[in-house]
């Protein structure tokens, strides 16, 4: 008889830990960052709401809701602003077991031919997404080693399987995004700490407004494409995102897991 007493799931399956989400503001387009760090909160984990911009509004939706989070300010991109984000989680929560790279600029852009892609753009879109997710593992890795187990969830995206065209600096910041996951995978795995990317495609919030409804057609299209012929919301992705930063993904490492209704197949 197989001892099942292992398989009893706790109330919550993030209880004790404590995660930092970047780009976690109430941000331009999809928020996305803001429904990882209340999926994270619901399941019991203490978060660090970080964000460029001021991102207390969403640390105190998450305490008002009984959980317990504090913003920092934070520009991903310099190492001693991350390393004293790292240092808040333990400060406030006395360790630091799940990162979350969420942090992105580019992902709401208009297209741009290569002809007309200028190199501050370029250097932009790939320092925040592929330095800063860099930058934040290498302050969180060492944290998470002390307990000998931790959660590094990159955010991809479907762009970079497609090679979607007039977005050149984005979807190769995300081809880079992957290489990291699975470097990263194998470098801190002996130290107990997995390392996963978690894409999707296009995000419909009809709450950011003109960003999503635009191109009516194209999301039409968009929908008619995925194999659940719906739209993806920032509701869908909290599920995966808690379960990639739970022990029950324990056995995942350097993967893609793609959240998109079955637009692609990995
Ligand atoms: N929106 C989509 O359709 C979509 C699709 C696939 C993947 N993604 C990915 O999901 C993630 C979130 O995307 P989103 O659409 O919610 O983005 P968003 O633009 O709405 O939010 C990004 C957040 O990052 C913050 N940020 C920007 N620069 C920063 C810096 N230097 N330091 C710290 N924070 C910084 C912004 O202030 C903002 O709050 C990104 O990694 C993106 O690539 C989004």
């Amino acid at each position: 008889m197989p001892d099942l007493s292992s398989l009893q799931r706790s109330t919550r399956r993030l209880d004790g830990l404590v995660a930092v989400v970047t780009g976690a503001a109430f941000g331009p387009k999809a928020a996305l960052g803001a429904v990882f760090a209340a999926a994270l909160s619901a399941e019991g984990a203490s978060v660090v709401v970080a964000d460029i911009v001021d991102a207390e509004p969403v640390a105190e939706a998450l305490r008002e809701k009984g959980g317990r989070a504090v913003a920092v300010t934070v520009d991903v991109t310099e190492e001693a602003a991350v390393e004293a984000m790292a240092a808040t989680a333990e400060t406030a929560f006395g360790r630091l077991d799940i990162l979350v790279n969420n942090a992105v600029v580019g992902s709401n852009i208009p297209p741009v031919p290569l002809a007309e892609l200028d190199v501050a753009a370029w250097d932009q879109v790939m320092a925040v997404g592929l330095r800063g997710s860099f930058l934040c593992a290498k302050a969180a890795a060492p944290r998470m080693a002390r307990n000998g187990w931790g959660k590094i969830v990159n955010i991809g995206s479907t762009t970079m399987q497609e090679g979607l065209p007039n977005r050149l600096h984005y979807v190769s910041m995300k081809g880079g995004v992957l290489a990291l996951t699975r470097a990263l995978a194998r470098e801190l795995g002996p130290q107990g700490i997995r390392v996963n990317t978690l894409a999707t495609g296009l995000i419909a919030n009809p709450a950011a407004g003109a960003a999503f409804t635009a191109k009516p057609e194209l999301i039409t299209k968009i929908r008619a494409a995925r194999a659940i012929p719906e739209d993806v919301t920032p509701d869908d992705l909290g599920g995966p995102l808690v379960f990639l930063c739970s022990h029950e993904s324990d056995a995942i490492t350097g993967q893609f897991i793609v959240a998109d209704k079955g637009a692609h197949f990995t």
